[in-house]
């Protein structure tokens, strides 16, 4: 007889015993104070902490005009759409936005998705399934939603070595002519921060008839003139056939998305099971993403910000010893090579510093290659950049102690207490 219980605690158990049991901070935000927030701790005592793992990147679902627009749209139309996009769940929100996305990615059309990772999952599932024999092309170090799809298409696929244009050509061109191939990439590597060479993968993939596909939700909001992504600062947005997005991260609100052509969007709308059989977003989340975009597009100060912290970031980095990996993003990652280890630095940030930087540990990343990822918002200050950098000196170079006492920015970058909310 199969002991279900027992085989689920086994499992659990292994997690634990390899580090990579995963345990949920409550991080209450404060709209009014990001990137501090407040949580409760073992002791059941409420704490103060500064965020160092927000994806929240532009601070815009702290923004007044977004906030405005979801309570507005919300009072007007109700909490939710409670319909699929085809029965009773398509309003002049959801359209209004998928307008401004296709505009802002240079596209005749997009296509709303209750994630950026359902997004992925659908259009590559649905192209695997509907093209016959296509064979799929794709870095090595794509997100698990890109995997996820891939595997549920169930086609054949090749890997290519991360940002290997060469390894890639070498896979098109071993390839029987002819054949449907799709290329799938990601812009902005979530973990790394290493930046695709996307124009040598455009020229390479159009030399061998593939389709592309690439995940921009590292980049949409933060790179080009008008935040549009990589794709938009390269000038290369005619190039790639499929963009995938987030409504999730620097536009501050929820959701995900693909922008393409009208042809290829009206076939995932026609063909793709995770975009027909749920329930679509709610018109008052499509009614402040289209808000967010629209000050995005106007407010470039709040990329040069960002861009300007990413870079006080390193350098206090640099000063105090701590070793990053290089890169030319906006993501900053310290390896640290061992889960147990990287969890326990975060845990000393956390109590002895009031700093919460999340351990990222396997499966996300392989095992040996553990690190910390600091993402830094336009909002963090000068002030918490030189405690963060200091502090992680310390405990990264063998001084594990508490030095609370030697901060005397400690209390204004954290907050005394939870009352800030
Ligand atoms: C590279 C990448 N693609 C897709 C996703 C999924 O995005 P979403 O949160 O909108 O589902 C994430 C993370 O969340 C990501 O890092």
């Amino acid at each position: 007889m199969f002991l279900y219980d027992q085989y689920f605690e086994q499992k659990l158990q292994q997690l634990r015993d390899n580090g990579s049991y995963r345990y949920f901070l409550e991080v209450n935000k404060s709209a009014q104070h990001f990137p501090s927030f407040y949580y409760t701790n073992d002791e059941g005592i409420q704490r103060s902490a500064v965020n160092w793992c927000s994806n929240d990147y532009l601070c815009m679902s702290t923004r007044e005009e977004v906030i405005a627009k979801l309570g507005f749209v919300t009072h007007r139309s109700g909490t939710a759409s409670s319909g699929t996009r085809n029965i009773s769940g398509t309003t002049i929100h959801h359209k209004e936005l998928e307008r401004t996305l296709a505009n802002w990615h240079g596209k005749e059309a997009a296509l709303l998705f209750n994630g950026a990772y359902q997004a992925n999952v659908t259009t590559l599932q649905t192209l695997g399934r509907q093209i016959p024999d296509l064979i799929f092309i794709s870095d090595a170090r794509n997100h698990a939603s890109i995997i996820e799809g891939i595997r549920a298409a169930g086609n054949e696929k090749r890997i290519f070595r991360h940002n290997d244009p060469a390894h890639l050509e070498e896979i098109l061109q071993s390839l029987e002519p002819g054949r449907p191939r799709l290329v799938v990439f990601e812009s902005v590597y979530s973990i790394s921060g290493t930046i695709a060479p996307v124009k040598k993968i455009l020229e390479i993939a159009k030399l061998y008839n593939a389709l592309t596909y690439v995940d921009e939700v590292h980049a949409v909001g933060l790179y080009g003139e008008n935040g549009a992504g990589l794709f938009e600062q390269e000038g290369i947005q005619d190039g790639i056939d499929i963009l995938n997005g987030t409504l999730s991260k620097a536009i501050g609100v929820f959701g995900g998305y693909i922008a393409a052509k009208s042809t290829i969007i009206d076939f995932i709308r026609s063909y793709g099971s995770g975009f027909i059989f749920t329930t679509s977003l709610p018109p008052a989340v499509c009614s402040a993403a289209n808000k967010s975009i629209q000050l995005i597009r106007q407010n470039p100060v709040w990329r040069q910000d960002l861009h300007r912290n990413v870079n006080l970031l390193r350098d206090g980095l640099r000063q105090n010893g701590v070793v990053f990996t290089h890169n030319e993003s906006h993501i900053t990652s310290v390896p640290v090579g061992d889960a147990t280890r990287c969890r326990q630095v975060a845990n000393d940030l956390l109590h002895q510093q009031g700093i919460y930087l999340q351990p990222i540990n396997h499966p996300t990343v392989p095992k040996g290659e553990e690190c910390l990822r600091i993402i830094i918002t336009a909002s963090h200050q000068l002030k918490h950049i030189n405690h963060l950098a200091f502090s992680l000196g310390k405990i990264l170079n063998g001084k594990n102690q508490d030095h609370r006492t030697e901060f005397p920015a400690f209390a204004s970058a954290v907050g005394n207490s939870a009352t800030e909310d």
